[in-house]
């Protein structure tokens, strides 16, 4: 692939002396686990996030679980979500004993429709889980009110937007509890497994450290059933390299993201969507067209590479129907899935290969009828 859909090396090249000193130090220390590096990182993150805790855990799969159990979500509950999503949203609902509802994805937007949001809720609800696609914040502000009104948690995964804005404030804190993956691909990625739970709620944070430390107030000292689940030094001190270089990062995505959304304005696609109280991170920059599958043939074939995020709804996976999750119908989502189609748009793409992009976008509108 001539221009990868993302290239990790670009990024390690550029930070890799900075990463390599850390490392040193944390390997000369032999502080593995718990350490200062990851002390550090939970206090710098929470404050670009503008919320009170950040509690770094193995995976984002481990901190939407662990953000259930803090809120004592389990069997019987129901938990809330729009149906075109990545599969780790849903798994750790099934894994607390609760029961995902999936509701329709808004027409214009990647959230939840908010319609069929009201409608399924029931006295069995829990949480509303919105979880920022593709970088792009929900519409939150309707989402908490709804949920405030009938007292329910709103679990908002901050997985896909690490530094984007909503109404000025960082898309962490939007909800009770924030739930983020910061696994290799995120626009804040350290190199394997991470996450962090981010929250203003004290007693919600108590429950999430002693939860990943096997329950334990003190060394041998189980206070409740807990779990595994560390960020470990190494991975903590990637994030802190990376952390002060975020912000730019991510305003080269919207620069690129720009570049096309000019780019294609005239061409029957759609383009993501924007608003003016959302700054979106591009984590995936997503055309729609119901001419996917022979696009992505084309750009394939000059060397551009593509994505799909995702290509089926969480209801057309065969893993959770034996777990009872009904054949839901739900059109806009199904479209979305079947038309979705991501270009590059990683920080370190050049210039030029922006415009082999773009140039080959349109010529493959131009030539194909
Ligand atoms: C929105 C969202 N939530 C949760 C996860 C799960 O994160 P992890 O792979 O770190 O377990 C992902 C991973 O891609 C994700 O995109």
């Amino acid at each position: 692939m001539k221009i990868p859909l993302l290239d990790l090396t670009r990024k390690y090249r550029a930070i890799e002396s900075e990463l390599r000193a850390q490392w040193e130090e944390t390997f000369s220390s032999m502080r593995l686990l718990n350490g200062p590096q990851l002390a550090e990182f939970e206090r710098e993150f929470a404050r670009y996030c503008g919320v009170k805790h950040a509690i770094g855990v193995a995976s984002g799969t481990d901190a939407i679980q662990l953000s259930l159990r803090a809120l004592g979500i389990s069997q019987g509950d129901e938990v809330i979500l729009a149906a075109h999503a990545p599969a780790p949203v849903i798994e750790p609902i099934f894994s607390v004993g609760a029961m995902p509802v999936l509701v329709e994805k808004a027409k214009g937007d990647y959230g939840p429709d908010l319609k069929s949001l009201k409608a399924a809720i029931t006295p069995r609800t829990r949480a509303i889980m919105p979880v920022h696609m593709l970088g792009l914040p929900c519409d939150m502000e309707p989402i908490v009110k709804i949920a405030a009104e009938k007292n329910i948690a709103v679990v908002e995964d901050s997985s896909q937007a690490q530094g984007a804005t909503y109404q000025g404030k960082r898309a962490a804190g939007l909800g009770v509890i924030t739930p983020m993956s910061l696994g290799p691909v995120k626009n804040l990625a350290c190199y394997g497994d991470g996450g962090v739970v981010l929250t203003n709620d004290d007693r919600l944070a108590v429950a999430v450290r002693l939860f990943r430390v096997h329950g334990q107030s003190e060394k041998y000292n189980h206070k409740i059933h807990g779990w595994n689940s560390r960020l470990d030094e190494i991975q903590a001190a990637v994030l802190r390299v990376k952390l002060p270089t975020l912000d730019q990062d991510n305003a080269k995505r919207r620069e690129i993201a720009a570049r096309y959304g000019e780019a294609f304005k005239n061409l029957p696609l759609r383009i993501p969507p924007t608003f003016p109280d959302r700054a979106s991170v591009y984590h995936q920059y997503a055309v729609e067209t119901p001419e996917r599958e022979p696009l992505k043939k084309f750009l394939n074939g000059k060397g551009i590479g593509t994505g799909i995020y995702y290509p089926l709804c969480l209801h057309h996976h065969e893993a959770w129907r034996s777990q009872g999750l009904p054949a839901y119908s739900l059109p806009e989502a199904e479209r979305y899935a079947r038309e979705n189609l991501a270009l590059p748009v990683f920080a370190e793409l050049r210039d030029d290969e922006v415009d082999t992009i773009i140039a080959a976008v349109r010529e493959y509108f131009s030539v194909r009828d």
